[in-house]
């Protein structure tokens, strides 16, 4: 085979084989297959799509290009949970130890920053010392010892992915329903969990831009995971503005602090609270959703939650002072306020715009190697639906100088509609996806 043909097999309307798809991964796992192909293939299959044969092939293939977890031997059940992206999406940092404070073990494995949107392994390493790339016999210590861990893809789990995931970043190749749903599939697949609740978002902060999109993507998934022996459900929620009020890596890791010793935002509790409870469901745990959701409540309020995630913190060797202190946590230099240009009802934010705007500052990369500045973000001051009055606070900027904060106001006021009228703020959960 030569991947020339299989990318103008693609680029011409073609099916793939399952051997031409995991031909190709393989390839690619070993080198053989250069990145300048590989992407050429991602942008043909981001035009001309793939069907769910090949879809399941392309998670199996990526799945299997390294180790495929089995914790049986360590714990009973594990758990994991994962979103497609979006803007201000810090959820794992307070659902996992939520989830992992009422017992279910956590083995979760993270993706960096991608496109637009950041990455739960960018946020985490803003705390000095935190490791995330771990080997396979660390992942399963950690699961057996703490009951929760948050990995890097390592070399060891899901490279296909981890290479074409960073490639992807780069390449304009994110926005693909079979190249999301391979490559959220394959790393859960195997990171060995048995319970998965996938987040999938939709709305302009979103990589799925309408809800029906948003529920192919959901429906794929499920029946990927289903299909592989798995519990999965999945949870439609909007994207239609950032998710609480901090973008940016360090600030996000300090908004979940917050909602970790009780103060956090209510959009950013609920959905962890949603979430959760189908993991507890679907571990049999609770049988209906208002006690699984008693039960976390309780976790987060008897700082249990907290503890757990002190505890994975210290595990991959962060720096508690950082987390009990969090504003040691890496800050900007410069903090600019944006104010509102006329008074009104916030109706809409743009979160593609934010999360750009937040990759100009430097918070995601532009190339492959990039290094990332954990510092900097944006943090609003209001959301859809409040009222703001001209000249107050839109949102803060937190850059690496005044410059750099002062040259992205027009872009971040380009993403602000305020309305005369007042403006209901879109429904955070709009549905929940199980197995048909
Ligand atoms: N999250 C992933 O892990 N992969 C994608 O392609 C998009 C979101």
């Amino acid at each position: 085979m030569r991947a020339v043909d299989l990318i103008a097999k693609k680029r011409d309307g073609g099916t793939l084989t399952s051997a031409e798809i995991a031909w190709l991964i393989t390839g690619y796992v070993t080198g053989d297959i250069p990145d300048y192909q590989m992407s050429a293939w991602a942008m043909a299959v981001v035009l001309r799509g793939m069907d769910d044969r090949e879809t399941a092939d392309l998670t199996m293939a990526m799945a299997r290009s390294g180790d495929m977890l089995d914790l049986h031997d360590l714990v009973p059940l594990t758990v994991d949970k994962h979103s497609t992206g979006g803007v201000g999406d810090k959820t794992t940092l307070l659902l996992a130890p939520m989830v992992a404070a009422v017992g279910l073990p956590v083995a979760k494995m993270s993706g960096r920053g991608l496109g637009f949107s950041g990455g739960t392994v960018d946020k985490l390493e803003s705390i000095p010392g935190l490791r995330t790339n771990l080997s396979a016999e660390e992942f399963r210590r950690l699961v057996r010892e703490v009951g929760l861990v948050v990995a890097a893809q390592s070399g060891d789990l899901a490279p296909a992915d981890k290479k074409l995931y960073a490639l992807r970043d780069v390449t304009a190749t994110v926005e693909s329903i079979p190249l999301i749903a391979a490559s959220v599939m394959s790393k859960k697949l195997a990171a060995g969990a048995d319970c998965i609740v996938l987040d999938v978002k939709y709305g302009s902060g979103a990589f799925m831009h309408t809800l029906t999109d948003a529920r192919t993507l959901a429906r794929t998934m499920v029946a990927i995971g289903s299909h592989a022996g798995r519990r999965v459900s999945a949870i439609l929620s909007s994207m239609q503005q950032p998710l609480g009020f901090a973008i940016g890596n360090a600030l996000e890791v300090r908004e979940a602090i917050g909602a970790l010793r009780g103060g956090g935002p209510a959009d950013l509790v609920e959905l962890c609270m949603t979430l959760g409870s189908q993991l507890v469901q679907m571990a049999k745990l609770r049988p209906c959703a208002e006690s699984a959701r008693a039960l976390l409540r309780e976790a987060l309020d008897s700082g249990a939650a907290w503890a757990t995630f002190t505890q994975m913190i210290a595990a991959q060797g962060g720096d508690l002072a950082f987390v009990e202190n969090p504003d040691r946590l890496p800050t900007a230099p410069a903090q600019i306020v944006l104010p509102a240009p006329r008074s009104g009802y916030v109706a809409t934010i743009d979160g593609q715009t934010l999360g750009l705007v937040c990759n100009t500052l430097g918070g995601g990369r532009a190339r492959k190697t990039d290094s990332i500045d954990h510092r900097v973000g944006l943090v609003l001051a209001a959301k859809v639906g409040d009222w703001v009055a001209e000249g107050a606070p839109l949102l803060s900027i937190h850059a690496a100088n005044s410059e750099d904060a002062q040259g992205v106001a027009p872009r971040l006021l380009s993403a602000y509609i305020i309305a005369d009228e007042p403006v209901t703020a879109p429904a955070l959960i709009e549905e929940i996806v199980t197995v048909s």
